[in-house]
């Protein structure tokens, strides 16, 4: 039992919104006439798709999946599980899948060969981080926010044992390297 890790700011406020910002003006070029599901990823995109999609000013549907992956560590146990699923079915629907972080790339690329299988016209990726340090499964991303450096993210929606979800900047714990 430690010190409680002190979150430092990665990114801010201002930065944050420009991010999404940019991000939702890419998705609006690419999905205003396809009436497409975002499907947001639990707990840590809330927060995320929250503020992306009062950007969206075209039809659209809004979905959440909740995975499990991690527990209560900060290592991926390496099975994804959902937990939760979706409440509407997505076939012949353009997805967009909503997640936090793209950490090992094990959450994302399970995701995508499970909504796969539902068939539907179209998957892309919305991350509002990359850590690709981490990465060990490859994953396209179609709109990206922030690439992140290999440090713990919280802050904005993403936790550590489900602390700082509340933060409003994308801030890390731990380790100065
Ligand atoms: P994956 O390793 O890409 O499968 O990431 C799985 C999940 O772990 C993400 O969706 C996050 O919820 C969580 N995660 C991975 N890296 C971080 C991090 O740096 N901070 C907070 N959560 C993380
Ligand atoms: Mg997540």
């Amino acid at each position: 039992m430690g010190l409680k890790p002190k979150p430092q700011v990665l990114f801010g406020r201002k930065e944050i919104e420009a991010a999404v910002s940019r991000l939702a003006a890419e998705i609006r070029g690419d999905y205003h006439d396809k009436h497409p599901v975002l499907i947001g990823v639990l707990k840590g995109a809330f927060v995320f798709l929250a503020d992306l999609v009062r950007q969206l000013d075209f039809p659209l549907e809004v979905e959440f999946i909740r995975l499990s992956s991690y527990g209560k560590g900060k290592e991926s146990s390496g099975k994804v599980k959902v937990v939760q699923g979706l409440g509407s079915n997505v076939k012949g629907r353009h997805v967009l899948i909503i997640e936090d972080i793209v950490d090992s790339g094990l959450t994302t690329t399970f995701l995508i060969d499970y909504l796969g299988k539902k068939k539907p016209v179209s998957i892309r990726v919305c991350a509002l981080t990359s850590k690709p340090s981490r990465q060990k499964l490859p994953v396209t991303i179609g709109y990206l926010g922030f690439t992140v450096p290999d440090k713990f993210i919280v802050g904005y929606g993403l936790d550590s044992g489900e602390e700082f979800r509340n933060l409003p900047n994308i801030c890390f714990i731990g380790g100065d390297e």
